[in-house]
């Protein structure tokens, strides 16, 4: 594989597909200098969930791993002027990091990061009774997507997105016999998205971010 002719081509296609960003260039900077993993997606993922947020017309979304708030950002901005966005955080290093990017970005009053391990937030947001989300990005421990899922699932209504992240892994998916966790809840995810109540495909990424993809679905009718 070339991985430096597939990153070199995704920066052309940043530079010549989304404006000079300042506000995303000094979120990333403030990452790196707090230490966090460059682990966000990168900027033509990014662009490509705000265009699957407009294309939902999603005005409530959910996010399930934040990080720095990179790929909040970029979702958030495809949201209409009263859509919401509520994203979930184990580390609370990383939420504060986040929330300074939000407000960075002026998005400090649409977007909300919540601290704890999403499987315990999950049950929360769900009590509250709130209105369904229209799109969902789960992009934390890998080994916890198929919770991830089915909490979506319960989250979610008739023609909601979901979206899992990082589901190929430079083609380690295909390794039914592996025992790394991230691969068995990567494949477990999959199976998950292939089964009735959902209408699923996956797209393999080659760029900034090497070899990876995602998992898109929508809630096609009842719940099974
Ligand atoms: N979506 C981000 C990247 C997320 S990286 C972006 O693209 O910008 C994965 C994040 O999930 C990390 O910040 C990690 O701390 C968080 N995480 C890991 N386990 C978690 C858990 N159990 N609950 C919530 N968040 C978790
Ligand atoms: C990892 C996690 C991610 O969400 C990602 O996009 C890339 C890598 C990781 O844990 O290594
Ligand atoms: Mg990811």
């Amino acid at each position: 594989m070339d991985e430096t002719l597939f990153a070199n081509v995704d920066t052309y296609l940043e530079q010549t597909l989304l404006p000079t960003d300042p506000v995303l260039a000094a979120v990333l900077k403030a990452n790196i200098e707090a230490g966090l993993p460059a682990i966000d997606v990168s900027a033509t993922q990014g662009a490509l969930l705000r265009l699957f947020v407009r294309m939902a017309g999603a005005r409530r979304i959910l996010e399930i791993g934040t990080l720095g708030g990179y790929s909040s950002i970029w979702m958030a901005r495809g949201l209409p002027e009263d859509g919401r966005l509520i994203t979930l955080e184990f580390d609370p290093h990383h939420a504060e990091v986040a929330r300074a990017n939000l407000e960075r970005a002026g998005l400090g009053g649409k977007v909300e990061v919540r601290v704890g391990r999403a499987l315990d937030t999950l049950p929360v947001l769900a009590g509250e009774g709130g209105d369904p989300f229209d799109f969902i990005f789960i992009d934390a421990d890998k080994t916890s997507n198929e919770a991830y899922l089915d909490w979506a699932v319960k989250l979610s209504r008739p023609g909601t997105v979901i979206i899992c992240d990082n589901v190929i892994r430079d083609g380690a998916v295909l390794d039914g016999a592996s025992t790394n966790p991230s691969v068995v809840g990567s494949r477990a995810a999959l199976r998950f998205m292939g089964g009735a109540g959902l209408f699923a495909s996956a797209v393999q990424t080659v760029g900034a971010k090497g070899y990876d993809g995602f998992a898109i679905a929508i809630v096609d009718g009842e719940p099974s």
